[in-house]
């Protein structure tokens, strides 16, 4: 099956598969990776084995599973799997193997597999919530992301049995997705490892009555975009959605959001501690004065009561005057229709933030769209100009010039 797509050049990928439920999913993954031509060598544990049988690798990625470090020794099987690979990712990654790899055990082929990788490596773990923050686990995760290790957070949701919480595997598209804007960067990006990054996202819903509410017509498309290729490159993602209906990305904490002053609420508490926060969303500068707890009724012969308006906080202002932290880098994006540059520097000036990504929004451009084209304003009067290309691209320039000031600052 594999074999008709796959070409020599093709990117070799290492899928390593650790003993929990998730295992399954794991297949998906594969199946995805093979479909679009990567060459794949799964590498399961021997309690992975007890989920999903060697039968099923080997047939989903047409070439015999990795199983034993002991196996075909003269080909040095522990080392040379690692050093071959353009990428190894592990999914699920359970507690047990997170340890090991924080640890630089080496017991079975795919820790030594771990050991000798001088690619890139994503681990997607997935383990009941009491594991996951477990703080034993939690400074494993900490010293694998210190080194570069791409963790990806995992997602909230039904747990096996009867439990819900943090701890699911991420959807098996969402990391190849990860994978794939990892491979992207073949390696050479991880600039943002052991950096937190606050990503917001969606245009904010301002209710009127129960059915009805103030919107706008921001898709999400953008701030997403900027969370995945944030994660790709080795930041831990927290990303703010406002009604955005798009899946969640692998390896971000989605927190979901309505109202501004919910937005508000969320992003200043995420931002505490945070290298970087960009304000990717729409936010609303009004809502309605007055919430009608039933819905507004229209009456024959009686012309209905204007909509009176009240101004919302400006979240990126306040994140730009109450750094509690030196050396964050705030980062808002302008919509314009007119005059757009006269705009955006106008609007760096009066917002405080280090940078500002303006755009011209109307005639269908930027808003729902998968291509946006922008210039970025620093503070320090630079001028980034992005043509017009894919969401990703631009969230790569701004990431590019966001590590640059948090480099400027360690140094
Ligand atoms: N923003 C915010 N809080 C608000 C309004 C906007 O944090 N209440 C942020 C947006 O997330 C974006 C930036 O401010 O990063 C600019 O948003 P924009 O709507 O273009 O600017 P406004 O301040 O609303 O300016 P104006 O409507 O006058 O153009």
């Amino acid at each position: 099956m594999s074999g008709s797509t796959e070409r020599t050049d093709a990117p070799r990928v290492v899928l390593g598969v650790s003993g929990g439920i998730a295992a399954y999913k794991a297949c998906e993954l594969l199946r995805r990776f093979t479909e679009s031509g990567h060459r794949v060598t799964v590498v399961p544990t021997a309690a992975a084995l007890h989920f999903v049988g060697e039968a099923t690798w080997a047939a989903l990625s047409g070439r015999p599973a990795a199983t034993e470090t002991w196996e075909n020794v003269h080909e040095v099987p522990h080392v040379r799997i690692g050093q071959n690979a353009d990428l190894v990712v592990v999914a699920p990654a359970t507690a047990d193997l997170m340890a090991k790899a924080a640890h630089g055990l080496a017991d079975d082929l795919l820790t030594n597999t771990l050991l000798t990788a001088r690619c890139p490596v994503v681990l997607a773990p997935a383990m009941h919530t009491e594991m996951w923050e477990h703080p034993a686990t939690r400074e494993n995760v900490a010293t694998l992301r210190r080194r570069g290790v791409i963790v990806l957070e995992p997602a909230s949701g039904r747990l096996t049995g009867k439990d819900t919480g943090k701890g699911r595997l991420p959807e098996p598209s969402a990391i190849f997705d990860a994978c794939r804007a990892v491979l992207r960067y073949g390696g050479e990006r991880t600039d943002l490892a052991g950096r937190h990054v606050v990503v917001s996202a969606g245009g904010t819903r301002e209710p009127l009555d129960p059915v009805r509410y103030l919107g706008n017509r921001s898709s999400g498309k953008q701030g997403y975009a900027l969370a995945a290729t944030a994660a790709a490159r080795g930041a831990r993602v927290t990303l703010i959605s406002a009604n955005a209906a798009l899946p969640d990305p692998a390896g971000v904490d989605v927190v979901r959001v309505a109202t501004a002053l919910e937005l508000r609420d969320a992003v200043l508490k995420a931002a505490e501690g945070a290298d970087a926060v960009v304000m990717a969303a729409a936010v609303a500068d009004f809502r309605p004065a007055v919430y009608a707890a039933g819905k507004i009724k229209k009456v024959e012969g009686v012309e209905p009561a204007p909509v009176e308006l009240v101004r919302n906080p400006d979240v990126l202002a306040e994140l730009s005057a109450h750094r509690t932290r030196s050396g964050r880098v705030v980062v808002g994006f302008a919509a314009e229709t007119d005059d757009v540059l006269a705009h955006g520097r106008a609007k760096l000036a009066r917002k405080g933030c280090d940078l500002l990504v303006v755009n011209e929004v109307g005639d269908g451009k930027a808003f729902g769209q998968d291509v946006n084209e922008a210039v970025v304003l620093g503070a320090d009067g630079s001028e980034t100009p992005v043509p017009v290309g894919p969401k990703e691209v631009l969230a790569d320039v701004v990431w590019d010039l966001v590590a640059e000031r948090l480099d400027s600052f360690v140094g």
